[in-house]
């Protein structure tokens, strides 16, 4: 697939922090690039193009020595700027100035590791509530699923299906209407808000703030960042809050990983497992949905699906990444 260059240039997630040691590189896939993450003894992260330039192995299979990362074949050595600077083979020679390996922009925040393949254009937002060490904060999935992450994306910004892809644990079927609410472009940023119907808390799952009232109502912000990052902060009308911060990494033209990393400052003591396994049940709701649409990728051309009112986000998403040239 070709790629907008300027999908390339921008913060992707790889991994989970937790998922990179400091013996063990992981490999992974971006935009049908391999990756090759890595920690140097500082601790900080590192990415490079998974592929030896001796005979195309997958570094990420080696290991890693002394700030260096050894290929597993014939264990020559890279350093951080992606340079062989050891062939064990021929210690004497002076090494080609071929021997080398792209490197990838690379940063650990939210306690995810990002990788841009190119300068990045956009920041990363500002998730104060994920930083400031007051608000629970609980890492679930990842979620992988064979689609395009903007179909991912879309999945998790869509009101209309809560009803009846999750009823009774995200939506009620006896209240399907989408409220009215409006989206305003800024730049690669869409902003709305919607104040919707909300299912009980169900015995099973009791995850959110809303009180024992009949028809229960969630206030929910959101903040979508192009291309596929989501923050999304609840609110139930009183001090507790609740942050979703969304993100998928685009594998593949069909292939995504989503991780879906949640703040609240209530409930505290709840384990973790509560959300995980909530959100795991929801996830997998939406999976076989999503899985099964095609065109695997949103098509970014309006006469390609029907569009109604409420399909609001989807839309303004759409025009809004064509307009900043990330639709492909
Ligand atoms: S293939 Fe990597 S060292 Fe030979
Ligand atoms: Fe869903």
């Amino acid at each position: 697939m070709n790629f907008p260059q300027k999908l390339l240039a921008c913060w992707h997630p790889v991994a989970y922090s937790h998922e990179v040691g400091s013996e063990k590189p992981l490999g992974t896939f971006l935009l049908d690039q391999a990756v090759v993450v890595w920690r140097s003894s500082d601790g900080s992260v590192h990415a490079m193009r998974d592929l030896c330039i001796h005979r195309g192995t997958a570094l990420s299979l080696g290991w890693v020595k002394e700030d260096c990362l050894v290929c597993p074949y014939h264990a020559w050595e890279y350093d951080k700027q992606g340079k062989c600077v050891f062939i064990p083979q021929a210690p004497e020679i002076a090494i080609p100035d071929k021997a080398c390996t792209p490197t990838y922009h690379c940063q650990e925040k939210f306690g995810l590791i990002w990788v841009a393949l190119k300068e990045p254009v956009y920041p990363l937002p500002e998730i104060p509530e994920l930083e400031n060490g007051d608000w629970k904060v609980v890492q679930t999935g990842p979620f992988d699923w064979y689609s395009d992450a903007s179909r991912q994306v879309e999945n998790f910004t869509d009101f209309g299906h809560f009803p009846w892809v999750h009823p009774g644990l995200l939506g009620d079927p006896q209240r399907p209407e989408v409220p009215a609410h409006k989206v305003r472009i800024d730049g690669a940023v869409l902003h709305y808000t919607i104040v919707r119907p909300e299912a009980q808390n169900s015995e099973d799952f009791p995850v959110f703030a809303n009180e024992e009232v009949v028809q229960p109502e969630r206030r929910s912000e959101y903040r979508l960042h192009l291309p596929y990052t989501i923050v999304l902060r609840l609110g139930w009308g009183g001090e507790k809050g609740m942050v979703y911060f969304f993100v998928s990494q685009p594998i593949s033209s069909n292939q995504c990983r989503g991780y879906c990393i949640i703040g609240r400052n209530y409930n505290l003591e709840d384990p973790d497992s509560v959300l995980q396994d909530f959100e795991q049940v929801i996830f997998d709701q939406d999976k076989r949905i999503v899985e099964s649409q095609r065109p695997e990728q949103v098509p970014f051309d309006f006469a390609e699906e029907l569009h109604l009112k409420f399909d609001a986000v989807a839309m303004n998403y759409r025009r809004a990444m064509k307009a900043e040239g990330l639709a492909y």
